[in-house]
């Protein structure tokens, strides 16, 4: 006798109890990671307009975020600087005294291994005309002179105490480079998390406010071009060969499939990074009243983690460690 439909696919969410049964992907605090911001010269946090919710702190402060993100379980802090003063070649990236590297330290000691101390590694924060590396005379970024300074900006990281090294700059080669620095200098425990799929986007605008970014122009030199998925699996291919840690693509959202991609082909951990926009988007949308906020953000990381992600950076680490150890 036959039956129709043959199988009931609705059957295992029935009720809630049923459906905990079926559920394919979980979050977890220890694989989140929450980047901060540190200002040069400030003595409270600033909120920064474009990310309600989001401060910069200054370096006072720091230490308290640290042990707050480790209470709560998270399992890393992404440091970035913004310092008071730039110039051309970003000086104050590769200077002990600069801000990022004093917030490296400041964080490393209270983190007392509780939770890792990341730090961005690019120089867009600390140069004047607001590029990820040196200007040629021709108004060029100039890769392989930007791979010295980063070499050093990575040995100043790794004194400082920063045990994972997030390369944001989208250089050829740069990976290969500040390996061999770090080698070199006895820093081989130090990590590098290579912002390999780093895609040339729209979704990055409220960071640029939160760095404060002098950029006129844009990164396409240099980031991928959003159209292009095999490109980005190509960036994560050469940057494991190099000797990447961990790979990441950026942003996360609008890239899924490329983190599918990446995630099937790599053989290190991958990471994604849920930018600026993709925050600002949702809380945005949620005080216009068009959104549940706090639904949309768990899909937003669900999505995120479904596609592959391993860890995930995300301004919200820190609520949502709260809504895992609530059993939210
Ligand atoms: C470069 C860097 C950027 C972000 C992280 N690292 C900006 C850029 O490439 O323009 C963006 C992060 C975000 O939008 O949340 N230092």
């Amino acid at each position: 006798m036959s039956t129709f439909p043959e199988r009931r696919l609705r059957r295992t969410r029935r009720t809630p109890a049923m459906r905990r049964l079926s559920t394919e992907n979980h979050l977890a605090a220890a694989q989140l990671v929450l980047p901060v911001f540190v200002k040069e010269g400030i003595d409270a946090p600033l909120p920064i307009a474009s990310m309600p919710g989001v401060m910069q702190h200054p370096l006072e402060a720091i230490a308290g975020v640290v042990t707050d993100a480790a209470d709560a379980g998270i399992g890393g802090i992404m440091l970035f600087g913004v310092p008071a003063v730039r110039d051309a070649t970003g000086s104050g990236a590769v200077a002990d005294d600069g801000i990022l590297n004093r917030a490296i330290r400041v964080a490393r000691e209270a983190a007392r291994g509780r939770i890792t101390v990341q730090a961005d590694l690019c120089l867009d924060e600390f140069t004047d005309h607001g590029h990820c590396g040196l200007l040629a005379a021709d108004g060029s970024v100039d890769n392989d002179a930007t791979l010295e300074v980063y070499a050093e900006m990575a040995l100043a990281q790794a004194r400082a105490g920063a045990e994972v090294l997030g390369l944001s700059g989208m250089m050829d080669g740069q990976v290969a480079v500040i390996r061999a620095a770090l080698d070199a200098a006895g820093y081989s425990d130090v990590a590098i998390l290579a912002y390999s799929a780093k895609y040339a986007s729209a979704f990055y605008g409220p960071f640029r406010d939160a760095v404060e970014s002098t950029l006129e122009g844009d990164r396409r030199t240099y980031q991928l071009d959003p159209a292009n998925g095999r490109e980005g699996l190509a960036e994560a291919v050469q940057d494991i060969a190099e000797g990447a840690d961990y790979v990441m693509v950026k942003p996360a959202g609008p890239y899924l499939d490329v983190l599918a991609r990446v995630a099937d082909a790599s053989t290190v951990p991958v990471w994604a990074y849920q930018v600026s926009g993709e925050y600002a988007m949702i809380e945005l949308a949620a005080r216009a009243g068009a959104i549940d906020r706090d639904r949309a953000i768990a899909e937003s990381l669900v999505g995120i983690r479904r596609a592959g992600a391993d860890v995930i950076l995300t301004y919200w680490a820190r609520e949502v460690a709260e809504w895992i150890r609530a059993g939210k």
